[in-house]
């Protein structure tokens, strides 16, 4: 067993931090000498300084004529990888090379500027790849910590994503390896980055380019969507949050990726319209939109090959570009007539049984499809077969509600934009007050208020011009909105007495 010791950390924050070298003092750093042979090379053997951190982090250590002895300088990379902080006690074992030897075939590392740095000239993969084996050179690196690099003005926050050996061993020991001139270095960077390292591999965001959460709220009311920034926020986070990381990350967190979510409640309430919606906001392939009731209309047989068929092209693109592929989104819309319960009814709804185990196949089959995405909605959650709600299938469940008074303004401004932009909408309307007095409206009864109150606005002017003669502008004032309430009251209060 190699021995191990204590010592106290101290933080490099100048331009020591970017040799990704530990400081030791002179009295210290001998007892950390290793012999590195290279596989390739037997003759040439050097001698090296390196240590292990908390059996999860080695370092090759220099000597610092201002590290006294016990203390060890660390850049902040490497703290945050150890989750220590200045001052704090980090343990260092001498290091022992694995006997069947410790060069890196494969290199893979994400690329990002650096918080704060600036962007200079560009480069080019090539010479930051040159730069980075110049660098760090015999140094071993380990899967998921960060180094820093400074090249040509700018400094480059690099993760390590993949490392892995010339001699792949089996064990469960952190991935790790000796960066050497052989090695394979391949660069990543995020589409926004690709400018900036020309010629660098690109891992695709989630997000279609010119989007980013930040501009949701701009972006919904450009899709005349009101009063559901914060519910689509959420979804957006709770069923792409795996894919909004970069593929380290994901890897390091083992986040796993959702594969389809279930979007319920009344009726209105907005589901199709979040569903379509939060399509255009990814960088997928256009979804695929399947409305229940038309699937379960078809002939016996053709429903099952219609759901196979629409997995097709997901499976050619998996298949074909592995985790580069595309991502695939399958609208179910209206689900609950094809994933009704089975066996509740008995023997000529054989054909409905059918349709849900041919969809059920289907998503279980798509296990190693990480391309795929289901966004499935209903009214009726209570009618769907369960099987298709479990882990592993279309697991995220997602209430949409009817909107309180605060969404209600919202959605009344969203609907009510375009009349605004052009100045047609009088100065009397007061949205506030038609909000308050619209308590338990759907969005769709919302949005067709909206609708009503224009067309009265029409009426009016068609009488007052019956030949349509003048070519006039029709504004909309609070009185259209009364006279409309009062309609869509009547036709609410005659739909509950039907119910
Ligand atoms: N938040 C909203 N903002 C703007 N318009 C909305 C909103 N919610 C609903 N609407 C309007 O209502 C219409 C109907 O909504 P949608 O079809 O999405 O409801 P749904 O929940 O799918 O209903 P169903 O259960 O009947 O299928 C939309 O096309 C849109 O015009
Ligand atoms: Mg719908």
């Amino acid at each position: 067993m190699a021995s191990s010791k204590q010592m106290k950390m101290i933080l490099l924050d100048d331009d020591r931090r970017y040799t990704n070298f530990a400081l030791m003092a002179a009295e210290d750093i001998h007892e950390y000498a290793v012999m590195i042979k290279s596989s390739r090379i037997f003759a040439r053997a050097k001698k090296l300084h390196m240590g292990t951190l908390n059996d999860m982090l080695v370092v090759s250590i220099r000597e610092d004529k201002s590290i006294e002895r016990g203390q060890l300088g660390l850049n902040a990379e490497s703290c945050k990888f150890l989750g220590i902080s200045a001052g704090d006690e980090v343990n260092i074992k001498v290091f022992v090379p694995p006997s069947k030897g410790l060069d890196l075939s494969l290199l893979r590392i994400e690329v990002d500027l650096r918080d704060g740095s600036s962007t200079h000239q560009p480069v080019l993969a090539s010479d930051f790849v040159r730069e980075f084996v110049k660098t760090f050179n015999k140094q071993i690196f380990t899967e998921f910590q960060s180094i820093l690099l400074r090249y040509g003005g700018n400094s480059y926050h690099c993760t390590v994503a993949d490392a892995s050996l010339a001699v792949e061993k089996n064990s469960p020991a952190p991935k790790r390896g000796m960066l050497r001139k052989s090695t394979k270095l391949i660069v990543e960077v995020s589409s926004s980055m690709s400018e900036q390292i020309n010629g660098a591999e690109i891992f695709k965001s989630i997000f279609r380019d010119g989007f980013d959460m930040k501009s949701l709220e701009q972006e919904l009311i450009s899709l005349n969507i009101g009063g559901m920034t914060s519910q689509i926020h959420d979804i957006i986070h709770l069923a792409f949050g795996s894919r909004m990381v970069s593929p380290a990350n994901a890897k390091r967190l083992n986040l796993k990726h959702i594969k389809g979510m279930l979007l319920y409640g009344p009726p209105g309430s907005g589901k199709t319209l979040i569903a379509r919606s939060i399509c255009k906001l990814l960088n997928a392939k256009e979804p695929l939109i399947v409305r229940g009731p038309e699937i379960t209309q078809e002939l016996y047989g053709a429903s099952e090959r219609h759901i196979r068929a629409l997995f097709d092209a997901a499976e050619k693109d998996e298949k074909q570009y592995g985790s580069k592929s595309d991502l695939h989104v399958i609208i179910f819309d209206e689900i609950d007539s094809i994933g009704k319960k089975r066996g509740a009814a008995a023997g000529s709804f054989q054909h409905d049984d059918k349709i849900v185990n041919q969809l059920l196949t289907m998503i279980d089959g798509t296990t190693e499809l990480n391309n795929i995405f289901i966004i499935a909605t209903t009214n009726r959650k209570d009618l769907l077969d369960e099987a298709l709600l479990r882990d592993g299938r279309i697991e995220l469940h997602i209430k949409i509600d009817y909107p309180d008074e605060q969404g209600r303004k919202q959605i009344l401004d969203v609907c009510t934009r375009k009349w605004r932009q052009a100045s047609l909408l009088d100065r009397d309307v007061d949205l506030q007050e038609i909000a308050r007095r619209t308590i338990g409206y759907s969005g769709a009864t919302l949005a067709s208020l909206v609708t009503l109150s224009h067309s009265y606005a029409n009426k009016e002017l068609v009488d007052l011009d019956p030949m349509r003669l003048v070519k006039k502008n029709v504004k909309l004032t609070m009185n259209h909105f009364l006279r409309a309430l009062e309609q869509s009251r009547v036709k609410l209060q005659e739909s509950k007495q039907l119910r």
